[in-house]
């Protein structure tokens, strides 16, 4: 696990997050990240021999499904902050004996010259960037005239009723989340955002999927898998009052547990959006 210079800042803890849990997000223990990229790229549609650049691309989960669309002909290039997420998927890449590049960017200081590539993509890690006007505003200026930007985030309600009871529950601890950004997308703010930093034909897929969780336990290890979430436990909490929560936790998530276990609906919201032919 990678130590980050500045893991005081907001962004230097966010990095400092996704690098320590790396491993275990990699896991994807819900298969849902695996699942939500082969729809994004279905959505998206890349052509083959296109170029794509994957922002915020954590362990690979769209970048290695897009030689199903680009072919071999294709250009692939992820980026993310979190050089052990870069690593993962890394090291995926060579299981599957798929040549993409992966690097070390800031999605809000894109390295990159100008329009340079046919798609760009950017799965669940928007608003994870302290300044997401910034990191679109990049990504925009990436993408050639006529490409196209595809994005999936959560939709409000995302994980229902989960994380309204989990909020609740954080609130009485006096948690503040660590993100400068909400979790989830209303549809007009999404293209609010999107027409503001310079896309048009901006096109809103609302989607739900639902999963199951065995006992609490597992919806803890899955929000503890999410970067920011301990460190904003650690940052805030003392070793006692973090095992209050996690017991108080457990019992309340015992709540809604069937004979099936735990279960939780939730809500995507997909968007593809173009950049005009203007260069
Ligand atoms: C929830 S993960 C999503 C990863 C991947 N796209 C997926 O679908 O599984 C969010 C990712 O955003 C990255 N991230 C956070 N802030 C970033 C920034 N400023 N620039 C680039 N990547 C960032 C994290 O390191 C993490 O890998």
């Amino acid at each position: 696990m990678i130590k980050v210079d500045n893991p005081t800042d907001i962004k230097g803890s966010i990095r400092q997050g996704w690098e320590e849990v790396a491993v275990e997000y990699t896991k994807d223990r819900l298969g849902i990240f695996e699942r939500c990229a082969g729809r994004l790229l279905e959505l998206v549609h890349p052509s083959s021999g296109s170029s794509i650049f994957d922002v915020g691309c954590g362990s690979g989960a769209v970048s290695l499904q897009t030689t199903r669309w680009t072919g071999s002909e294709g250009l692939v290039i992820g980026s993310d902050i979190a050089v052990t997420m870069l690593n993962m998927a890394r090291s995926k890449a060579e299981d599957l004996n798929t040549d993409l590049e992966f690097c070390q960017m800031d999605a809000e200081q894109l390295g990159l010259p100008n329009a340079s590539f046919d798609n760009v993509t950017c799965a669940f890690s928007l608003f994870q960037f302290t300044d997401m006007e910034q990191a679109l505003i990049e990504m925009w200026r990436v993408l050639k005239s006529g490409g196209r930007l595809g994005l999936s985030n959560w939709g409000t309600g995302y994980f229902s009723p989960i994380a309204s009871i989990q909020r609740d529950l954080f609130r009485m601890f006096n948690l503040k989340p660590l993100l400068n950004n909400p979790l989830s997308f209303k549809p007009n703010e999404l293209n609010d955002l999107l027409t503001r930093t310079g896309f048009s034909e901006v096109e809103l897929i609302e989607e739900t999927d639902e999963v199951w969780f065995n006992t609490p336990e597992e919806i803890w290890a899955f929000n503890m898998d999410m970067g920011p979430f301990p460190i904003m436990l650690r940052q805030q909490l003392s070793s006692d009052e973090q095992s209050r929560l996690f017991h108080q936790f457990k019992a309340t998530m015992e709540n809604l547990r069937t004979e099936q276990g735990i279960k939780s609906t939730f809500h995507l919201i997909y968007a593809l959006a173009g950049k005009g032919d203007i260069d």
